[in-house]
């Protein structure tokens, strides 16, 4: 399914894009009971607010861990109970900046999602660089391309499918002061 859903946010400050960030912690909170497992592609240059914007979602999902970018291995995973489910949650968070070559992909066993923890009902992953999988790792549920911008930074949203969808329209709901909707 391609471009079920798109929208663009002026994010002007990390206080604006992380308020994008509860909103879609709320969003997926929804979409996770649903769903075995969600796939949230963030891309855009070096320091455009990827891991701001993973970090403020993880948070508000109830990852209590601080959340950094994956420097040393690629994938950083939190485990968490969804609050009022006590449903157990796995959160990966991923970073394919340094990936050299397609097959540490298949080392990292991402392809379906399952890196491990059968005790999970369900897994998040936030995968930052998704571009450089090429593919690889299926098409995103919802994509986000961040871009610099005078003030802040340009977030592109687009969904490619049916809960991607859904969850793109619960983040029209976001409300914060140095967060502008641009288009929907
Ligand atoms: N909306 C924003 N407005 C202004 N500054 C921001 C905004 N979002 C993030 N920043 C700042 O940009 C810097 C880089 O942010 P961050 O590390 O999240 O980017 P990144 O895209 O993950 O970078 P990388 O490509 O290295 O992984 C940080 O100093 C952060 O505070
Ligand atoms: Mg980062």
């Amino acid at each position: 399914m391609t471009g079920v859903g798109r929208l663009s946010y002026c994010a002007r400050s990390v206080d604006g894009l992380a308020a994008l960030g509860r909103t879609l912690a709320g969003a997926l909170r929804e979409a996770i009971a649903g769903r075995p497992l969600l796939l949230l592609a963030l891309d855009g240059e070096l320091g455009t607010g990827k891991t701001t914007l993973a970090a403020a979602t993880l948070a508000a999902l109830g990852v209590r861990s601080r959340v950094t970018s994956p420097t040393y291995g690629l994938v950083h995973a939190h485990m968490f109970t969804l609050a009022g489910t006590g449903r157990k949650v796995e959160a990966l968070h991923v970073d394919l900046y340094r990936l050299r070559h397609l097959a540490e992909l298949d080392e990292l066993g991402l392809e379906d999602g399952v890196q491990s923890t059968p005790a999970a009902a369900c897994q998040v992953l936030l995968v930052e660089w998704f571009e450089n999988a090429r593919g690889r790792l299926g098409s995103p549920d919802l994509a986000f391309r961040l871009k610099h911008a005078k003030p802040g930074r340009l977030v592109n949203l687009r969904a490619h499918s049916t809960t991607g969808g859904r969850i793109l329209r619960s983040l029209r709901g976001a409300a914060h002061p140095e967060l502008q909707l641009l288009s929907d």
